[in-house]
């Protein structure tokens, strides 16, 4: 019998994958919750917030509902899994225990280390005076990360010993980023390019997706503030065939049987935020959650339906079914509103072109009047895939000219780093 299911979360990532569940003949009917304006098309949206564990669980069950995809990570660290599992209802997306790999950045760096995981070398610190004792003798830069989720801000790069003092004090002791800050940690400062790997995993198994390259800065040439993300092309180019392998050696499978050796099994999509360094491939971070916009250039190739391995991680039986990836490629642009990520206006009517190549995730949109406006910072993104990363760049962009709202604000640069990588 056709399922009726549940998508958490309102944003382009939502978007992304609800538009790929559409295309499985399993599904009756989507509702998003909350989902934004823009997905009206492809979802039913409900008044529900993401956070909203109760709220959520008393629709699921008074909905008939067959399957529930958690996307963001806020409710999943607050264990909206474990909650609509004991109540019978399956779901794609890790327990509580699960989640801590992202909900607490002490906890996954300890794993990392107890298990030989690489990463930057670090220390952990609940004490501010420990932690400016520490940054006097640090090596400089070095990076002070807030513990807990901070909207994937919580992350300050310090260049010199006075910035490092400062960003310990801000988060622990002005709690920039709230309580997340309680705990820090202060890591090695790496560099090198960075990849994005989202993977499917039931625990036994872990199935990679195709790479992809996110675009953090809010402006050209990777200057500005960091963001949710302002674009994304897929695969990556500098994730060869030996570095994935590597990755799945030294990375993949160890994180695996670690989180397994925990007692805290991971189930659902868990991300691998690598930095490829001198020496070797390290882990930056762990989401455990898809990327968010990484999803939006990475589902558009996935040539398997959807749904069916979702089912399958959940079932824990990824082992027997074959996840298949188009080997095109695609860009998601961002288009946000001006001033995004500080302040900005909402409300400004969006049009769209009728020519649009590409596929158009939502993420901050309403309705006002029975009109689409803008309602967020970033207000959606557009993906093309094509036969190269130049044309899938060119057609996105192309599209970008084809979506009209007062105060568009975008990056023209996104694809470009990964099409000189190319080159080399
Ligand atoms: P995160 O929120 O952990 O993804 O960090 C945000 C960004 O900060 C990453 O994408 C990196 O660009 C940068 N970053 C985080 N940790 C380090 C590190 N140890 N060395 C250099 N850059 C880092
Ligand atoms: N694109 C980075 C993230 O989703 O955290």
């Amino acid at each position: 019998m056709k399922k009726d299911i549940i998508v958490i979360g309102g944003g382009g990532r939502e978007h992304a994958i609800i538009k790929a569940l559409k295309k499985s003949p399993e599904i009756n009917k989507i509702y998003a919750l909350p989902g934004n304006a823009g997905m009206l098309g492809d979802s039913e949206c409900v008044n529900i917030g993401a956070k909203d564990i109760n709220g959520v669980l008393e629709f699921a069950k008074s909905h008939n509902i067959g399957f529930a995809v958690i996307a963001p990570d806020d409710p999943l660290v607050l264990g909206m899994a474990d909650m609509l599992t004991e109540a019978g209802i399956p779901v794609f997306g890790p327990s509580k225990k699960a989640a801590a790999i992202e909900g607490s950045k002490v906890f996954s760096k300890l794993l990392m280390r107890k298990y030989g995981i690489p990463t930057a070398n670090f220390r952990a610190f609940s004490a501010v005076d420990s932690a400016l004792e520490y940054v006097k003798v640090c090596e400089i830069p070095t990076v002070v990360k807030a513990d807990g989720l901070a909207l994937g801000k919580g992350v300050i790069i310090a260049e010199t010993r006075e910035d490092a003092e400062k960003a310990v004090k801000s988060i622990m002791e002005d709690k920039i980023f709230g309580e997340s800050g309680a705990n820090i940690v202060i890591e090695e400062f790496l560099s090198g390019p960075e990849v994005s790997v989202l993977s499917f995993t039931d625990g036994n198994t872990v199935v990679p997706m195709v790479s992809s390259m996110d675009h953090k800065r809010a402006l050209d040439g990777d200057k500005g503030q960091n963001t949710g993300g302002m674009g994304a092309v897929a695969p990556n180019p500098w994730y060869t065939e030996d570095i994935a392998e590597r990755c799945m050696r030294e990375i993949f499978i160890p994180t695996i049987d670690a989180m397994n050796r925990e007692g805290r099994t991971f189930k659902g999509c868990l991300y691998f935020g690598l930095m490829l360094t001198a020496n070797g491939p390290k882990v930056i971070e762990y989401n455990c959650r898809f990327g968010d916009p990484e999803t939006q250039a990475v589902l558009p190739l996935l040539e398997t339906d959807l749904f069916t391995v979702m089912q399958a991680v959940s079932e824990g039986r990824l082992k027997d079914i074959e996840i298949k990836f188009s080997d095109k490629h695609a860009c998601c642009v961002v288009m946000a509103s001006h001033g995004y990520p500080v302040q900005y206006e909402k409300g400004f009517e969006i049009s769209l072109d009728k020519d649009i190549t590409g596929q158009v995730y939502f993420a901050g949109a309403s309705l006002k009047d029975g009109k689409l406006v803008t309602s967020g910072g970033r207000v959606l993104g557009v993906t093309n895939v094509a036969e190269t990363l130049e044309k899938a760049v060119e057609m996105s962009y192309n599209d970008v000219d084809k979506i009209h709202f007062a105060n568009a604000f975008y990056r023209r640069d996104i694809g470009k780093k990964a099409l000189a990588a190319q080159e080399q």
